[in-house]
């Protein structure tokens, strides 16, 4: 058993203890380290101003991601490498990415910019090629500045970018080696009875923490939870790490389906849900940003229960299985029926998702996902529809729609399905019954978000969008961006 906290600093193991379990990292950069480079700004996740980057070991290579260090837990920096912009420049010499930042004009005030050069940097290191302008886009979508506008900055990191990668350098081999030096695969219990901060290391050790603290707070990505604690001012004197559970990121493509484990982040999963359906693909891309994909997990997301998460909707549409986990009881029930009230789950206290399974689409099956924002990027969804539709010709056999921010959970649309059967695509009229019948299966939420109304209508519009687009075969022009694979641009 440890009881304090390791992770590498410029190369050095720091060993921390003592701390109050809710310490978020930033604060421990900014006023315990006195790394003031970082900086804060929104401390919700939403600005990109307190972006550090974290190197963890992945099948054996150091791989580097940018996390929003304002709700990251300082314990969560456990085993790994933690980047600060202090750390960029080597012997006064700065980064190209920072001398990138100068030449062209990428900073005014400034408070942005450390998040921006560390964004960039991540990219910078982990590109296998050079950087595309999506690819800088897709980097910088967690970042804002509202002085100097992004064309200079996106123009930075592409001038950053260079031909060729570097390749490993002797630094990543010695990081990589220090990192593989610090996994002893122990349990992690900082505190005592009443408060403390844990990670177990396998399944068995947190079983046995969850049951025995039941009122224990458990964390993944804290990409919610961190947010408690800055905007809700929780105190959380226990929390359950998850990350360092062997086992539970486990991610198995089989040729029925996907099984996730819980603690998969958004950005792992995202390669191997792209390859069951592109709108799969389009709904990750779109997830928070690739700060928030970096620490966020799929689990995190299921279990939060929120009616406007993003999988939820998608998972019950394609009729996912959701495994969780009690002392030694595993259950697994359809995933659909694990959200039983607003932020209510079939979940009893000391239990834990372990998984999610997402069956593959068969033949006849065409999924379509929407999601509806106020902003492209970095938003969470207004509405968020999900089709999976089987069809014989052109025409309906069977339908299985969820809808998030329609009800108090995500929901499908039972009466929607059912009228939607016998539909034909080629015959708009024979689907105003599915139409009309959606207007009854809910009663959209109401919120500073979306109207209700609003979310009636959008609701509506999805549903006439995914019908236009399969009766189309894909070619009707029906979205602006993200356009569905196969589909003119
Ligand atoms: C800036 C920003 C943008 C975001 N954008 C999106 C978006 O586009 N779409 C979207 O859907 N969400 C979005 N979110 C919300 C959030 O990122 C996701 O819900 C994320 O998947 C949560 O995962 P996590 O691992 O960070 O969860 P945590 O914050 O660690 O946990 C969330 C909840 O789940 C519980 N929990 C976690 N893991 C388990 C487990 N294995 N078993 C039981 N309980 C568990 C925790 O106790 C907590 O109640 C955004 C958040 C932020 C801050
Ligand atoms: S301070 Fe805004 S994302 Fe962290
Ligand atoms: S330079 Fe001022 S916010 Fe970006």
């Amino acid at each position: 058993l440890r009881d304090r906290v390791r992770f590498l600093r410029r190369g050095t193991v720091v060993e921390v203890e003592g701390f109050e379990p809710r310490t978020l990292l930033l604060d421990h950069l900014r006023l315990a380290e006195r790394s003031t480079g970082t900086k804060e700004g929104c401390a919700e996740g939403d600005c990109g101003a307190c972006t550090v980057a974290l190197g963890r070991l992945r099948d054996g290579r150091l791989v580097y991601e940018p996390v929003n260090a304002c709700i990251l837990l300082l314990g969560q920096a456990d085993g790994a490498d933690v980047v600060t912009v202090e750390d960029l420049a080597t012997g006064g010499a700065l980064h190209p990415v920072q001398t990138a930042m100068i030449d062209h004009h990428g900073s005014q005030c400034g408070f942005c910019t450390p998040g921006i050069v560390m964004s960039l940097w991540t990219l910078h290191e982990e590109r296998s090629g050079p950087v595309t302008r999506d690819q800088a886009v897709d980097a910088l979508a967690g970042n804002l500045c509202r002085c100097t506008g992004y064309r200079p900055i996106v123009d930075a990191a592409l001038a950053a970018s260079g031909a060729e990668p570097d390749g490993p350098s002797p630094g990543r081999e010695r990081t990589a080696d220090a990192l593989a030096a610090l996994a002893d695969g122990q349990d992690l219990f900082m505190g005592d009875d009443d408060s403390f901060f844990a990670a177990p290391a396998s399944l068995d050790s947190l079983a046995a923490l969850c049951e025995r603290n039941p009122e224990a707070t458990l964390v993944a990505g804290a990409t919610d939870v961190g947010l408690w604690i800055t905007k809700g001012f929780a105190d959380l004197p226990k929390i359950v790490w998850l990350g360092r559970v062997r086992g539970l990121d486990r991610l198995e493509a089989g040729a029925d389906g996907l099984r996730i484990g819980a603690t998969v982040s958004h950005v792992r999963a995202h390669a191997a849900l792209s390859s069951l359906d592109p709108d799969l693909g389009e709904i990750m891309r779109r997830f928070g940003s690739a700060q928030v994909r970096a620490s966020g997990t799929v689990g995190g997301n299921l279990a939060n229960g929120s009616p406007i998460g993003d999988l939820a909707p998608a998972f019950i549409a394609l009729g996912a299985t959701i495994h969780l986990r009690k002392g030694g009881r595993e259950r697994s029930l359809p995933l659909e029926d694990f959200f039983i009230a607003y932020r209510k789950q079939d979940r009893e206290p000391g239990e834990f998702v372990t998984s999610v399974h997402v069956p593959r689409l068969r033949d006849g099956e065409h999924l379509r996902l929407f999601k509806v924002t106020k902003r492209f990027d970095e938003d969470i969804s207004a509405v968020m529809g999900a089709f999976r539709l089987t069809l014989d010709g052109e025409r309906v056999t069977q339908a299985c729609i969820a809808y998030g921010g329609m009800a108090a959970t995500p929901k499908r649309a039972a009466l929607t399905e059912h009228a939607l059967i016998g539909a034909d695509l080629a015959d708009p009229g024979t689907w105003e019954p599915a139409l009309a019948a959606l207007a009854r299966d809910f009663t959209p939420l109401d919120d500073m978000r979306a109207s209700a109304a609003y979310r009636a209508l959008v609701a509506r519009n999805l549903l006439l969008k995914a019908l236009v687009e399969l009766g189309s075969g894909d070619t009707a022009s029906t979205r602006l961006v993200g356009h569905r694979e196969g589909m003119p641009a």
